[in-house]
């Protein structure tokens, strides 16, 4: 499995490894194998600095000041603007909204998108294989609005059933909102055919980028998206803090979701006008250090190269899945061709939670449950599933404790 390392030469991994001090601690005894990275990754020390500096040395509010920290602050989250425009190549700085998370930039779309467009009738397009965060907004508006959400259904295999696409995508579709990477099988969907099916339409897409920003480049302008959404806690950055690109074109077409400061050029009684992108969408006092955390998790990420993380997670699930096949009674959930980022799985006629309550035990962190996709379960009738999901900082070491933890959970099983 040495050539999985080798990908990030000339850094080690012992090098990448010493960036994440949380990766030192013990859990019941054994050194800490961390395999919730879907769930959230952890965060370099370059992060933790970044968001310290802020704290310790220009805490202001933005945009409001004239005074010189207001301003500092403000050029420095005007900066990590700039890298998460850069990083999804936006054409437009004010392209990016800063939101709370993929949870709020979904319910921000379906709210004012919602307004704007949605009537009876109306059809919204999601897939099976959403997290609920991808379904229930979209509930939300379908029952304020009159219209329907369709749902394209997935294989066995947990890949998407494309004639099931094509003949949805037909009907009176106004929004086709999706997953790039599902967070509890790991298909990577065919986005590039789905966003080009919906555009031939006039359809309006929505990408939730939530698994796949960590995983895999993203270029907005080639995918042609109309809106994506992630968040930054999952690529290394702090919690709190999320995305929403939008087309300049359409964001500027929208109404604004919630009202306060920030958000207007003019406030009266008789009438109150707004401000101009992203400010629009950005009403009150912003995550400013979570912003600060994330352009640094960005450059922490272009330190090393979206693409030499994609090989090495690659080589590494690879591995994985050879080595936990060997695992008596394993059974994957989700076999998709196209991958990333996450393995689930049972173990014979276990319940995953008592799996993931042993491997614990173990000093090795999984998730059990439905990971947020009761609807994926229940396609597959299954309760939930042990999940183990990889970042970059995971080793073949891992997955071999990941292994010989399930054979040991195994053998307690009976
Ligand atoms: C595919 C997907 N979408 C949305 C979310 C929600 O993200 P958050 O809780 O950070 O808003 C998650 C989180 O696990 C996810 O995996």
């Amino acid at each position: 499995m040495s050539h999985t390392l080798n990908i990030y030469e000339p850094l080690s991994i012992e090098a990448i490894r010493a960036e994440f001090p949380i990766l030192q601690t013990l859990v019941y005894g054994n050194p800490l194998v961390y395999l919730d990275n879907a769930a959230t990754t952890q965060k370099p020390l370059s992060v933790l600095e970044a968001m310290d500096v802020y704290y310790k040395t220009i805490n202001a509010n933005v945009h409001r000041g004239v005074h010189h920290l207001s301003q500092v602050a403000t050029d420095a989250f005007e900066e990590a603007r700039r890298k998460v425009a850069s990083y999804i190549n936006a054409a437009h700085d004010h392209e990016i909204i800063f939101t709370r998370g993929t949870t709020e930039g979904i319910n921000l779309v379906a709210s004012v998108f919602g307004r704007a467009n949605l009537k009876a009738g109306d059809e919204v397009l999601i897939t099976a294989m959403e997290h609920h965060s991808n379904i229930v907004p979209w509930q939300l508006a379908c029952e304020y609005y009159g219209a329907k959400l369709k749902v394209i259904p997935f294989s066995e295999r947990g890949e998407l059933d494309m004639d099931a696409f094509a003949a949805l995508i037909k009907g009176p579709v106004k929004i086709l909102s999706f997953t790039y990477v599902s967070n509890s099988l790991g298909t990577i969907n065919p986005v590039n055919e789905m966003i080009h099916a919906a555009h031939e339409r006039g359809i309006v897409v929505l990408l939730d980028a939530a698994q796949a920003v960590q995983h895999i480049p993203i270029d907005v302008q080639e995918l042609d998206v109309d809106f994506l959404v992630f968040s930054s806690h999952k690529i290394y950055g702090p919690t709190g803090l999320g995305v929403l690109y939008g087309k300049e074109a359409l964001l500027n077409k929208l109404p604004p979701y919630q009202g306060g400061g920030e958000m207007i050029r003019t406030v009266s009684f008789e009438k109150t006008t707004y401000n101009d992108l992203p400010f629009k969408f950005e009403a009150g006092t912003p995550d400013i250090a979570g912003a600060i955390g994330l352009g640094a998790a960005l450059d922490y990420v272009n330190s090393i190269g979206i693409d030499r993380i994609k090989l090495a997670e690659e080589a590494l699930m690879e591995y994985a899945q050879e080595m936990m096949s060997g695992v008596p009674g394993i059974r994957f959930v989700g076999e998709a061709a196209n991958k990333a980022g996450v393995i689930s799985f049972l173990l014979g006629n276990h319940h995953p939670f008592d799996v993931g309550e042993i491997l614990d035990k173990q000093g090795i962190a999984v998730r059990t449950g439905h990971h947020c996709c009761q609807p994926v379960m229940d396609r597959l009738g299954i309760p939930g599933t042990v999940r183990a999901s990889f970042s970059v900082y995971n080793t073949p070491e891992d997955v071999d404790r990941l292994v010989k933890g399930l054979e040991k959970t195994a053998k307690m099983l009976g």
